[in-house]
């Protein structure tokens, strides 16, 4: 019988600030249910931060430990999972500059976050070559480990076409090199940000992973809610009011939703109770996180010892996969 590998995981951050509810219930919480029954490699996608940040890189590093901590703190486990760095394993670069030959440009510009971005993010010049590549080097960190799945929200499906693309030209050129991945799309709703505008750092609308108890509580406080509700005998909107999202997302208690909400419809409950109550719910879903982001925290030099092992690792994998990939487009010397 032919031996039964386990099918490969491969997914990314960029390392560009703290990380928020949005990230746990849209990534980590999927990332660290499929470690249990994947070979999975997570990784600090710090190229990628410079494709946009590349005016001010002094905040990448920190990032990059502070998200790994919550990463643990979400349940991720480093003897699971593989954690690296990007630009620890340079042959994604080799990789992607391989890609690049057989790459239209066309097929860059016409991926929608490219003039999305362009748009939205002005005031910067993303302008650069760096940026215009961005899933092609995405497509590099997967192809490189023969991914089979990339959890990943929606925005990113048709970076992952792009790269079952490319790697259908590659192969009709250089033969059978890689796998052609596939999206994972995350089960799980988008959370709105506090103000009910889309959740984005920007905005300044997150509860953060690092957020302490207090911090939460007055986050919570300050929620956007059903703005006709000025009093609170006034019957109020429970659909698509992000308190009641929040208290469906993390209100383990479903009796005590199902109150909140009829009473909130019939007018016979307080803005403050309701509130309390979630900024209650939240801090019991985030204390576990807290502890282990904590403990991580504590031990000196330990995260960055994890993504140096995790690291040593994937470049094994890479290394030999671009032994492969050299053969194969014919620079061997
Ligand atoms: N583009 C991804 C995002 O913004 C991050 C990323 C970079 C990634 N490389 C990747 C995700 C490879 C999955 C696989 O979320």
């Amino acid at each position: 019988m032919a031996a039964v590998t386990t099918p490969r995981v491969v997914s990314g951050m960029r390392p560009t600030g703290k990380l928020h509810l949005g990230h746990l219930m849209g990534a980590l919480q999927n990332w660290t249910t499929l470690q249990e029954q994947y070979d999975c490699f997570y990784f600090v996608a710090d190229w990628h931060a410079l494709t946009s940040h590349y005016a001010d890189t002094a905040d990448i590093v920190p990032s990059a430990l502070d998200n790994v901590a919550d990463w643990i703190g979400a349940g991720l486990d480093p003897e699971k999972s593989t954690f690296f760095v990007q630009s620890m394993v340079p042959e994604h670069a080799e990789l992607f500059l391989l890609l690049q030959m057989v790459t239209p440009i066309p097929w860059l510009e016409r991926v929608p976050t490219y003039k999305e971005q362009i748009e939205q993010l002005t005031d910067r010049d993303l302008g650069s070559i760096g940026f215009l590549g961005y899933p092609l080097l995405q497509t590099a960190d997967v192809i490189i480990y023969n991914a089979n799945f990339v959890p990943v929200g929606e925005d990113q499906v048709p970076h992952l076409e792009l790269s079952r693309e490319v790697v259908r030209r590659f192969t009709n050129f250089y033969g059978e090199l890689f796998v052609e991945p596939q999206a994972l799309l995350t089960p799980t709703p988008r959370l709105p940000g506090l103000d009910n505008r889309k959740m984005s750092k920007s905005y300044n609308n997150t509860i953060d992973l690092s957020d302490d108890a207090e911090a939460v509580k007055q986050k919570v406080r300050q929620m956007y809610t059903d703005p006709k509700r000025v009093r609170a005998d006034i019957p109020g909107t429970v659909e698509g009011n992000p308190v009641f999202i929040y208290h469906d997302a993390f209100n383990t208690n479903r009796d005590e939703v199902e109150d909140l909400k009829a009473r909130y419809r019939a007018g016979k409950v307080g803005d403050v109770e309701v509130k309390t109550k979630l900024a209650a719910a939240v801090n019991q879903m985030l204390d576990p996180i807290r502890e282990r982001r904590a403990a991580a925290l504590a031990r000196p030099g330990y995260l960055r010892e994890v993504l140096v092992e995790g690291s040593r690792r994937a470049r094994a994998e890479a290394q030999a996969t671009m032994a492969r990939v050299r053969a194969a487009v014919g620079l061997q010397y």
